[in-house]
């Protein structure tokens, strides 16, 4: 039984396999659709989601397979004190596979701990999010036709946001990768993961405050979310929430023509919505691909093939 809980627990050719099977389900969606007959994920969300959670529900139902969960931490036993290693106990009696989220850094890691069936960690407070990099993986790989050789910049709330940590991690491992890491003060990259993963992998990258400067050298351009819900202060998000706003302007003026625009979504105001019929913008698409590649983990978990 394996888990998924970071990034780094799988292999790059592993990687490489689940991204190859996400293609061919793109390209032969009929070839997938029994293959988890009788096979049941839970997904346990104890933090909100749109995107991730019903991508996790699509991808196990056009597998054929079925879903049981909750969507909010308030309508499960968490509210009356279960610790998450009971509940994960209680999961196990009914489900083959859990996708959790939760707001504590760690959960899912203690939950895995606890289970005999597959744990996926489907965000873990401002940690890790590994299937939103296998998404943004798969996204930059259909576009760019390879997962090296390209510099690549994140813009906004590089502290809190996870699927920028997942991502870097994951990148890492790739070939002459550039980094450019684009963030006001008060939200830069945290300095365990510059420490532990870039200087270590000696990964060329640079820091800055300003987008419009650096955006013609790059060739992919990753936007977060200012992550209000991991503020402590309301006037210190309202303060740093509008200080990226990536406009059609500013992309015809500065960046390549062949950049692409992701964003692991929900956008608030950082890009503006004049971007999204520009032909770099990808994070529409990657949404739809979050649900391939999660396709593709959960047969890889199950030891499920499609032939
Ligand atoms: C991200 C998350 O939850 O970390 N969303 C997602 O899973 N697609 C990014 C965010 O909430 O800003």
């Amino acid at each position: 039984m394996r888990s998924l809980i970071n990034i780094l627990d799988l292999s790059v050719e592993e990687i490489d396999g689940l991204l190859n099977v996400a293609d061919d389900i793109i390209a032969n969606p009929v070839k997938y659709s029994e293959v988890c007959r009788g096979k049941k994920l839970a997904t346990l969300f104890f933090e909100p989601s749109t995107r991730t959670r019903l991508s996790f529900e699509a991808a196990m139902y056009e597998l054929g397979g079925h879903v049981l969960g909750f969507s909010d931490a308030g309508s499960s036993s968490a509210t009356k004190g279960e610790s998450v290693a009971d509940t994960t106990k209680m999961v196990n009696c009914y489900a083959d596979i859990i996708a959790m989220r939760h707001p504590k850094e760690g959960a899912p890691l203690v939950a895995s701990m606890h289970s005999k069936i597959p744990v996926i960690n489907a965000g873990d407070g401002g940690h890790n999010h590994p299937t939103q990099t296998l998404t943004d993986l798969l996204t930059i790989r259909r576009k760019k036709g390879k997962l090296s050789g390209f510099t690549i910049g994140f813009c906004g709330d590089l502290k809190f946001g996870r699927t920028v940590h997942s991502l870097i991690q994951a990148l890492s491992r790739y070939e002459n990768i550039k980094i450019v890491l684009i963030s006001p003060d008060e939200l830069k990259l945290p300095s365990y993961v510059k420490k532990d993963v870039l200087q270590k992998n000696g990964i060329e990258y640079i820091q800055t405050t300003d987008l419009e400067s650096v955006l013609p050298e790059l060739d992919v351009l990753y936007m977060t979310r200012v992550q209000k819900e991991r503020f402590l202060s309301e006037e210190e998000y309202i303060r740093l929430r509008d200080s990226y706003i990536l406009t059609r302007e500013k992309l015809v003026k500065n960046a390549k023509n062949d950049l692409a625009i992701l964003h692991p979504l929900p956008r608030v105001n950082e890009i503006s919505v004049d971007v999204d019929d520009d032909p770099r913008a990808c994070y529409f698409e990657q949404a739809l691909n979050g649900k391939f590649v999660r396709m593709a983990l959960i047969m890889k978990l199950l030891g499920l093939k499609a032939d």
